[in-house]
């Protein structure tokens, strides 16, 4: 992954994602990512997906992102479905993130459902967005 960095910098990047300007600690979250996937299309990265997770219970979908001009092409869903095998609902039964209301129709199409549907509420605390 730590060949991938400058590629997955360049992802947040084109997405103008804040995390790109603070490239230092981007890479920490990289290296600490429970799983980080890069898509990679003729040797460069045009997608990438990093997750926390305590290995047993929860996992923790933490960014999602493709590059603009490839976005629509199922870069996305090959990322997150890789993602959704890898921790098995049996007994990862909490799968989480934190969508933005334009990426609402990804997620419902993935297979997520919004908390309210569980008769759930989620609360965050946080500094500002992206
Ligand atoms: C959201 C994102 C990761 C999806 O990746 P992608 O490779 O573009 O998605 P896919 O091509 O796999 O999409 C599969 C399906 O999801 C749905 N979908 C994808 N992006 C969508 C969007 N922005 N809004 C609504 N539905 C969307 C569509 O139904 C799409 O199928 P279609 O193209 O046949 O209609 C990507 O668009 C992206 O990086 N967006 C900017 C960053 C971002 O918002 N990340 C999520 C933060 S919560």
């Amino acid at each position: 992954m730590a060949r991938d960095f400058d590629g997955i910098l360049a992802v947040y990047a084109a997405n103008r994602w804040s995390h790109a300007r603070e490239p230092e600690r981007l890479r920490i979250a990289v290296e600490r990512a429970d799983l980080a996937l890069v898509a990679v299309q003729d040797g460069e990265v045009v997608g990438f997906v990093r997750t926390m997770s305590d290995g047993a219970f929860a996992v923790y979908i933490a960014d999602i992102l493709v590059m603009p001009d490839v976005q629509r092409q199922g870069i996305g869903s090959q990322l997150l479905q890789a993602v959704l095998d890898h921790y098995p609902m049996k007994t990862f039964h909490h799968q989480v993130l934190i969508a933005e209301r334009d990426a609402d129709g990804f997620y419902r199409r993935m297979g997520l459902s919004a908390v309210g549907a569980f008769g759930l509420t989620a609360f965050i605390r946080t500094r500002d967005k992206r």
